[in-house]
């Protein structure tokens, strides 16, 4: 077990943050989400510490400096390999590395890993306090409440209290069950009923944790109401498919000037026309952005032009500006 204290995180850094997302929240994904919320804590998708060690880090540790404060997620339980893979995230520079108790997938469970780790409180101790003696920035954990027909309070406390005895001080907590059998990892976000009173019981029964709720939080009312119960709000896919909520937001809570979507966009220009002279196709990073105008005249134009036009040869800038065009155009002023 650890005998320093957990290592704290700024609260100011924890109030939003934006959901671990495999396939999604990507390096190109976090610039845009970094430019749209100045003040949010963005999380990598789950990389195996199995392929931090041995894979091609230069492609799965991507990461701009803009994006701090960063949290590589990793996904894993053998306590050696998470925290020789602990310390590569940080010598690569992320400020948080955080151990997913949350996967349900097939592929992950046979792994033992992910949300099966929910029943195994010592091995995910020991993982903890291994990856915090080999790193020096904050070791967090995202979990959910319990798998399969586990309705237990104390059982989930049992659990965080194991886990911060090994120096996590920040828990992430998707609030539902993970049902191991028969529901797809899509069904295991939208199945098991969402509990935010036990993360808001957590959070007052271990004041000195910091505590985030994530699951199902939809728009900005909803965020904000979980603030008077816990530290913070992590949202996933209302972040990804209505990213100008991020920005909301991020204006509302932090006191920023609220921009508009298009001056949004058009700050990321120089990103992008970077990222083409490196030879990044741009659909791999224009594919992030076609939320930006969701429920806005000419959002569905503006989506439909980057989504046929972005994987054609030699797409470029002038595609977005395209794309763009069609939320500012009078046609769509009606
Ligand atoms: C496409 C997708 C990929 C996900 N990948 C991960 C992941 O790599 N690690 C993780 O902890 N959770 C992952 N999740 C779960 C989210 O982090 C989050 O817990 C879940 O979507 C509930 O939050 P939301 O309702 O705000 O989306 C993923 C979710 C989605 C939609």
């Amino acid at each position: 077990m650890a005998d320093t204290p957990a290592s704290t995180i700024p609260a100011a850094q924890l109030r939003l943050s934006v959901a671990p997302m495999m396939d999604w929240t990507d390096t190109h994904c976090r610039v845009f989400h970094r430019l749209l919320a100045p003040h949010a804590r963005l999380y990598t998708e789950m990389v195996h510490a199995n392929a931090v060690v041995l894979g091609d880090r230069t492609r799965l540790l991507a990461m701009d400096p803009v994006e701090h404060p960063v949290a590589l997620q990793l996904g894993g339980s053998e306590p050696a390999l998470l925290a020789q893979a602990a310390r590569i995230g940080e010598a690569h520079g992320f400020d948080e590395i955080n151990l997913n108790c949350g996967c349900p997938s097939d592929r992950v469970q046979a792994g033992r890993f992910g949300a099966c780790l929910m029943r195994e409180p010592v091995l995910v101790a020991e993982s903890v306090a291994a990856m915090r003696e080999a790193c020096g920035v904050p070791v967090t954990v995202k979990c959910r409440l319990g798998v399969d027909d586990d309705h237990d309070f104390d059982r989930f406390l049992a659990f965080i209290d194991a886990v911060a005895a090994a120096g996590c001080g920040m828990f992430v907590v998707h609030a539902r069950n993970a049902w191991l059998k028969g529901l797809s990892p899509k069904e295991n976000r939208e199945v098991p009923p969402l509990r935010y009173d036990w993360a808001y019981r957590l959070k007052q029964e271990r004041p000195d944790l910091q505590v985030i709720v994530n699951g199902g939080i939809a728009d900005f009312d909803e965020a904000a109401a979980h603030l008077a119960h816990v530290d913070g709000a992590m949202l996933g896919r209302a972040a990804y498919h209505d990213p100008y909520l991020l920005h909301r937001l991020d204006a509302a809570w932090f006191g920023g000037e609220l921009r508009t979507r298009g001056a949004l966009l058009r700050a990321l220009q120089p990103y992008v026309e970077g990222e083409l002279a490196r030879g990044v196709y741009l659909k791999h990073i224009t594919r992030h952005l076609l939320g930006l105008f969701s429920g806005e005249r000419g959002g569905r134009a503006f989506r439909q032009v980057l989504s046929e036009g972005a994987h054609r040869p030699g797409a470029d800038w002038s595609l977005v500006e395209r794309a763009l065009a069609c939320t500012e155009s009078t046609v769509y002023a009606a």
